[in-house]
Parts: structure tokens; C-alpha cells; sequence
């Protein structure tokens, strides 16, 4: 079993059969679900709002995840967590109280998370990290689904791993935009450790189900070969 988990993002979803897709992730293997939240303002585009966290509620027991591409996050918390959501990332981008907006989504007894853009160093973490459950480094900048994955990231990722082990090692890095099979193992590599895919999963000519195994088996192939370098790096430190 693989230690990377999987969010498919439903922005990427046939929504007239959004209900049967997540299932489907679900059924091959996701380890929570991506919704995206824009308010065609913070971004320049609309999504969706708490009623479809509602609705997959009832469908799904896995985690749902709220994405807050919004410019006020804090106005939304408690009608997305009344909908039943798990976990929320907002944006560094834009908020002049991440504080406290990481303060009330603890409060409301919910997991945090902070997202950075492309532009944004990984440093601006620092103080944030120790109380977050999870970072979010954008691959791509926020707003559509369909994107090039922006591979000047991958140093950032590496960067925002070193930091988060120095600071606070539980805490998850996960990545988001133009995650594919192909760029998964550079991600991993890098120390992406929650991976965000739409297109990639929700978009497959073949399926959401073939397109979950063929993630697990990129997967799988990324750690058997990463494993053992880590191993004997970890070896050489000793
Ligand atoms: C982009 C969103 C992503 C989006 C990713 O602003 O935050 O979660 O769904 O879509 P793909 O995987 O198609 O790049
Ligand atoms: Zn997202």
C-alpha cells in the first residue's frame, strides 16, 4: 500500500454523474476528495458551494476537502462545516489574518491546511507551519482545472519538505495542478506526499477506475525506486 494519498478533485468531474464518479474514486482507492471553492473574485473563475459538500456527504465517507479559493475564507467556514466537511486549505495569498483563520478552523475541530501559490516562496510557512495539518504548494496557478504542471515548483517542493521536517514533521505536503502519471513520480520524488489530481482522474477517456489503478501503479513504481535511496541515505547519516 502506498504512503502517498490521493485527492481527486471534483472540479474535473462530469458533474451530471458527479455522485457515481466519486464513488468510483472511492471504489479504487482515493484517500479523500477535492473541492474546489472559487468565488470568481480571489480567482477568476466559479466553482461551486457548501450544498455539493452536502450532497457527497451522503455519498462518500471519505474525507472531503475544502480548497478556499476565495477572498474571504472565514465568512464560508461554518456553513461548509455544517455541509460536513473534514478539512480546509485556504490561501497565504491575500490574507492578512492566516492566524487566525488556521485558529478558527482548529476551533471548529476541523484539519488545516495553507496553499501557496506559484509566485510565493515556500519560506513565507515558517511561522504558520507548526500549526498546520497540511501545506498545499500550487503547481499551477489557481483558478481552472486542465493546466501544465509548472515545473520551476519542483525546487519549492523540495524546499517546503526540508522545512517541514525540520519544523513540524507530521504535517502532510500535498500538490495541486497538472498532477498526471507522468508528473507524479517528480512530485514524490521532490517530497510531495498528497497528491491533487482532476483532469488526470476525472477526465480519463477510460474511466475513473483505471485511471485510480494507473496512479497506484505510477506510484508504487515511484517508491520502489525512491525507497532504497532514502534508505541508504538515512544509512550514511549514521
Ligand atoms: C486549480 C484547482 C485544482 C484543479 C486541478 O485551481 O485548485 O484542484 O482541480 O485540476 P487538474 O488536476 O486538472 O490540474
Ligand atoms: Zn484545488
Amino acid at each position: 500500500m502506498s504512503a502517498v494519498k490521493l485527492a481527486p478533485s471534483i472540479l474535473g468531474a462530469d458533474f451530471a454523474h458527479l455522485g457515481q464518479q466519486v464513488v468510483e474514486a472511492e471504489q479504487g482507492g482515493a484517500d479523500r476528495i477535492h473541492v474546489d471553492v472559487m468565488d470568481g473574485h480571489f480567482v477568476p473563475n466559479l466553482s461551486m458551494g457548501a450544498e455539493i459538500v452536502q450532497s457527497l456527504r451522503r455519498v462518500t465517507r471519505l474525507p472531503l476537502e475544502i480548497h478556499l479559493m476565495v477572498s474571504d475564507p472565514d465568512f464560508f467556514l461554518d456553513e461548509f462545516v455544517a455541509a460536513g466537511s473534514d478539512s480546509f486549505l485556504v490561501h497565504w495569498e491575500g490574507n492578512n489574518n492566516l492566524h487566525r483563520t488556521v485558529q478558527r478552523i482548529r476551533t471548529l475541530g476541523k484539519r488545516a491546511g495553507v496553499a501557496i501559490n506559484p509566485a510565493t516562496s515556500g519560506a513565507v510557512l515558517e511561522e504558520i507551519v507548526p500549526d498546520l495539518n497540511q501545506v498545499l504548494v500550487m503547481t499551477v496557478n489557481p483558478g481552472f482545472g486542465h493546466q501544465q504542471f509548472l515545473r520551476t515548483t519542483l525546487p519549492k517542493i523540495e524546499r517546503v519538505r526540508e522545512l517541514i521536517e525540520r519544523l513540524e514533521p507530521g504535517c502532510e505536503v500535498g500538490v495541486d495542478g497538472g498532477i498526471d502519471t507522468t508528473t507524479a513520480p517528480l512530485v514524490v520524488r521532490a517530497g510531495a506526499t498528497v497528491l491533487v489530481a482532476g483532469s488526470a482522474i476525472f477526465g480519463d477517456p477510460d474511466g475513473v477506475t483505471t485511471a485510480m489503478k494507473r496512479f497506484r501503479a505510477a506510484l508504487d513504481r515511484t517508491q520502489d525506486d525512491t525507497e532504497p535511496a532514502e534508505l541508504s541515505a538515512r544509512q550514511r547519516s549514521q
